[in-house]
């Protein structure tokens, strides 16, 4: 056969996947740290990488409970149950947790789901580390099944009502449409999460592709790596298929192989006799082993005389040409695969390179956390500027990208006086410095919203709204105006109080400020005054006995003129009135107990009610003639009154002592005669002398 007639393809995604490559870098970069390491069962299903970090000193442990102090522990990809983490916890060792994000959102959907109150149905092979972690966070809440065989035998038989379903990220992906078809398609109950790994299933479709088109396949990867033995899997079903865990077992089976390649070019028609061989490898297979297949396969081609010509199949060349070039400076999209803590957010870009952003180049914002702007699985455009081919890393910006478009946004919004919003970063010479997508923008002093020589700092951190009023374009700068915002929106307020309100409008409002003869309310961008008479149903000397600046009261309009901006509001209510209350409650004849608040010269004000004094004559003080008030009561003594006229008009209530005892005298003797009412007063309006009648008496 000659060189021309073989070619040979490998799969277009092979080797590590994202989460093993992460969880072996972290177990590298630990044992690089100087710290003793060990790793909860084999980091990675790949002898050659698991023996390289055993002789630079990692252990493999099964258990929490084998952990030596001071010693740093690394969860795999695989990630564990919650009872591990609080095992973890009450020991007390540092851990690094290398649980694939993907998987980690397994342990998000059915914590989720469980609590929610759902039956967890998980599609996967029950005695696989991924399935029992992810068990571990279900709380025995769970049916797991391997097939479509058993998810119907689960169907048939009595589930409970409602049900999630998820799959193992390594599942695979032609099962799991079989499964999906048995599903009822409008169920309310059921909710189904494709939780199947993109790597594992770009791993899984390349490779089904890869074998339709090949007369036999090679599948790299440990024997115990669930994804590299569903590669094998799907292989198997479209040509004859190998799985090798280590590229030396090719040799015992050059014979096999032959024999396979003959059988197949025999096959075809004596004009198209190429053969077609395929290489892929499971997530966990690093690229030097697919390399060492690659080598090992020419020798056996060798040996079958068909040897292929060097240029045409170049392993390297062609996993190179699977992976995607990247250059400093191309914008990528990629999926936000892990946050790590408050500094940087790892990425996926589909490439051979881990992407990494850190958090200066995520946001402008300092006051943010990696999380608070992006989550796992997000898609996000990235501008690339710096490739580590060495590290196999990928520095990206997502900030950079942000202030290409956030500038072209503000200058649109300059444009339409839009106003926008900002979180003020920093304080600098002359004003704030805001970020606004992405972009800073500087707020003059000035132009802060807040008075000449006031502490800018009040306003660091906070959301700000202003509009833009200029922008330098070449040194992407723009500037924003607080104050105008204000002013339009005070400008926009005053209008539409002016069109709408109408006396009796009750209005909530703040206290701005206070004078001596009343308290100015903001009812939201304009202010009204509130009378000191208005403030209070009681005496009160000034509006400060009764509000102070930055209380909340309702008021209501009194009286309006749009000619001068005068607006008049009350703050005491009518209905509140204690002399309409009193007119109510209490009628001439009635006896009641009052205090006395003060004495004159002529008879004692005593309090009825809050608000309501009435005046007791010193003639009715007593049936005896009384010459000094102050022999009869003094002020706080509690005494029986009657109420023995209200002058409506004038507010005066007038009482007698005299008149309860004369009273009480008539019932016991029988005796009939009333004496007089004597003047009465209301006590905000009594009297300072007193009224003429009384004098003559
Ligand atoms: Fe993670 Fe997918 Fe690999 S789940 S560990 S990236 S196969």
């Amino acid at each position: 056969m000659k060189q021309a007639d073989i070619v040979i393809t490998t799969a277009k995604s092979a080797g590590f996947c994202f989460g093993v490559d992460r969880a072996v870098k972290l177990v590298y970069e630990a044992l690089d740290a100087g710290k003793r390491v060990a790793t909860l069962g084999p980091i990675v299903h790949n002898a050659s990488v698991v023996n390289d970090l055993l002789e630079r000193g990692a252990r493999i442990i099964s258990d929490v409970s084998e952990l030596h102090d001071g010693e740093t522990l690394i969860i795999r990809a695989h990630g564990v149950g919650r009872a591990v983490y609080e095992a973890l916890d009450a020991r007390g060792n540092e851990v690094i947790d290398a649980t694939c994000p993907f998987v980690a959102r397994i342990h998000r959907i059915v914590t989720e789901q469980t609590a929610a109150g759902r039956h967890i149905l998980i599609a996967g092979d029950p005695t696989h580390p991924e399935i029992q972690g992810i068990v571990g966070h279900c709380t025995q809440n769970y049916t797991v099944f391997k097939d479509q065989t058993e998810l119907k035998y689960l169907i048939d038989r009595t589930l409970p009502q409602r049900l999630a379903l998820i799959a193992q990220t390594t599942y695979n992906k032609i099962l799991w449409g079989e499964c999906m078809k048995l599903l009822p398609s409008d169920d309310p109950d059921l909710l189904v999460f494709d939780t199947i790994c993109n790597a594992t299933a770009a791993r899984q479709s390349d490779a089904d592709a890869l074998s339709k088109a090949s007369d036999l396949m090679i599948v790299a990867g440990g024997r115990h790596s669930s994804n590299t033995v569903k590669l094998y899997d799907v292989c198997r079903r479209n040509c004859p298929t190998w799985h090798i865990e280590d590229p030396a077992e090719l040799s015992a089976l050059t014979a096999e192989l032959c024999e396979a390649a003959q059988a197949a070019l025999r096959a075809k028609p004596a004009e198209s006799r190429i053969l077609h061989i395929g290489i892929t490898a499971g997530a966990s297979t690093p690229a030097h082993i697919i390399k060492e297949v690659q080598t090992n396969m020419s020798e056996i081609i060798d040996t079958i005389n068909t040897t292929p010509e060097s240029e045409e199949f170049s392993f390297e060349a062609e996993l190179e040409k699977s992976f995607r070039k990247i250059r400093k400076g191309d914008r990528v999209r990629g999926i936000v695969a892990s946050i790590s803590g408050n500094s940087e957010v790892m990425v996926d870009l589909g490439a051979k390179q881990t992407g990494y952003i850190t958090l200066s180049e995520l946001t402008t914002d300092t006051s943010k956390k990696p999380s608070d702007i992006v989550k796992v699985g997000d898609e996000l455009d990235l501008v690339v500027i710096q490739v580590n081919d060495a590290e196999g890393t990928v520095q990206l910006s997502k900030r950079r990208v942000d202030e290409l478009i956030g500038f072209e946004t503000i200058k649109n919004a300059m444009e339409s006086k839009e106003v926008l919003e900002g979180t003020v970063q920093s304080v600098v010479k002359g004003g704030l410095l805001a970020s606004c997508n992405g972009v800073h923008v500087f707020i003059p002093a000035s132009r802060s919203g807040l008075s000449r020589g006031a502490d800018l700092s009040v306003l660091l951190k906070q959301n700000v709204r202003f509009i833009i009023v200029d922008v330098n374009e070449q040194r992407r700068r723009a500037v924003g105006s607080i104050r105008d915002v204000q002013f339009a929106e005070r400008d926009a307020a005053k209008a539409k109080f002016w069109e709408t309100a109408k006396v009796g409008d009750v209005f909530t409002g703040e206290v701005k400020s206070l004078t001596n003869y009343g308290a100015f309310v903001d009812l939201g961008g304009i202010d009204g005054m509130v009378h000191v008479s208005e403030l209070s149903w009681s005496r009160i000397h000034q509006p400060s006995d009764v509000v102070a600046v930055g209380d909340t009261i309702e008021v209501f309009i009194k009286a309006l003129n749009p000619e001068t901006g005068r607006i008049s509001l009350g703050h005491r209510r009518p209905e509140d009135n204690p002399w309409l209350k009193f007119l109510n409650g209490y009628h001439v004849g009635d006896v009641v107990e009052a205090t006395v608040v003060s004495i004159t010269a002529f008879g004692a004000f005593a309090r009825i009610t809050d608000g309501i004094d009435g005046l007791i004559h010193i003639s009715q003080l007593s049936n005896e003639r009384v010459a000094n008030v102050k022999d009869v009561v003094s002020i706080g003594d509690t005494v029986t009154v009657k109420i023995t006229a209200i002058d409506e008009e004038k507010k005066r209530i007038s009482l007698s002592i005299r008149a309860v005892g004369e009273d009480a005298a008539e019932e016991e003797e029988q005796e009939a005669p009333v004496e007089a009412a004597e003047e009465v007063v209301y006590s905000d309006d009594a009297p300072a002398e007193a009224p003429a009648e009384d004098a003559a008496e």
